[in-house]
């Protein structure tokens, strides 16, 4: 694998510049790029700000503001670079184009990785001459301390550039999924995106109020999402007898009108595949022993929002 000194992030607004403050962070040096004519200064700012935090989290060795360089060209950015991250506007046609010059312009063999919100490699990669090392590489809001990312190829990306993307990212702290299929959103953005559609529902039709949907979630569910997802935590929804129970008992509420998106038919082959999931996800661990881990982790996280919330008020 490539040796990673030197990261190109394209593209310097909220996700480009989140992009670049983690890997400055990190000990990289950052090779920034972006067309606005106030993006180095929106994109020093937003690292300024970014610090304080990235400083508490703890920096790695010889991380430095002053790695960062802002050049005038594309191709000046991303020409030293041993691995670019793009970041630019989630329009299809400019991403394609944008990747097109990007691969031009970089060192053979160096992985090009997108933080598209949901379009497939297969259709960027269209215009690009070694489409093998483009690679979707899709981080979360703010991309320094949110440790997911989700990595997937298109059909003309080699695998090598999937498993050097994933690679990096681990190395650079990240929580990486990678996914051996494209899907449109990826994983959570699809879950994040089923909820949201349905809160727009409640609002449009008069039944909740924005308040109510927020305090529904960070006063509700949201605490234990930290701790477990959402099929870990339905596991322990059904006691001692897991998923299974939990299935066969409220597997009829499927059929509620509980939500505008259709449910999918129960079938014994999803039955299954849930509970054999949740029994591998929990692995060594009892019921008894994942309730004292969410709790744990429940109060660890309400602690740690009162705090944070007492400490911006004064
Ligand atoms: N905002 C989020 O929460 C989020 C989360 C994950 C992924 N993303 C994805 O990250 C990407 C960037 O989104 P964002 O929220 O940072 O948007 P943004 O509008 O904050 O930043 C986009 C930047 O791209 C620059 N730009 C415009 N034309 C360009 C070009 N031809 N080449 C390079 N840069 C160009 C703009 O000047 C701007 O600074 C999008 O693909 C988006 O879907 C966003």
């Amino acid at each position: 694998m490539r040796e990673i000194r030197t990261v190109a992030c394209v593209g310097a607004g909220v996700i480009g510049g989140g992009w670049a403050a983690h890997f400055l962070a990190r000990g990289f040096r950052v090779h920034a790029w972006d067309p606005a004519p106030d993006a180095e200064e929106k994109l020093r700012t937003l690292i300024d700000r970014a610090w304080p935090a990235l400083t508490e989290i703890g920096l790695a060795e010889g991380a430095s503001r002053d790695a960062l360089t802002v050049f005038g060209t594309l191709a000046a950015a991303v020409e030293g670079a041993d691995f670019v991250q793009e970041s630019g506007p989630e329009k299809l046609p400019a991403k394609r184009r944008l990747l097109a010059d990007i691969d031009a312009a970089a060192g053979q063999n160096v992985v090009v990785a997108s933080s598209t919100s949901g379009y497939g490699m297969t259709e960027m990669q269209a215009d690009a001459r070694t489409p093998g090392r483009l690679v979707v590489g899709h981080p979360f809001n703010p991309p320094y301390l949110i440790p997911l990312v989700e990595v997937v190829g298109g059909e003309l990306t080699e695998p090598w550039a999937v498993a050097e993307a994933a690679a990096f990212y681990r190395r650079v702290g990240k929580s990486v999924i990678t996914m051996d299929r494209e899907l449109p959103g990826f994983i959570a953005n699809r879950l994040q995106e089923a909820l949201w559609r349905e809160a727009l529902h409640m609002v449009a039709n008069g039944e909740a109020t924005v308040e109510q949907i927020d305090t529904a979630i960070t006063e509700g569910p949201g605490l234990r999402w930290p701790a477990q997802g959402p099929c870990l935590t339905f596991h322990l929804a059904g006691g001692e007898g897991g998923m299974a129970h939990m299935l066969d008992h409220f597997g009829p509420s499927l059929r509620s009108p509980w939500t505008r998106l259709t449910a999918p038919e129960l079938t014994g082959e999803l039955r299954d595949a849930m509970v054999s999931g949740c029994a591998e996800e929990a692995g060594e661990r009892s019921i008894a022993e994942l309730v004292a881990e969410r709790d744990r982790a429940i109060i660890a996280v309400r602690r740690a929002v009162a705090q944070a919330r007492d400490r911006g008020s004064r």
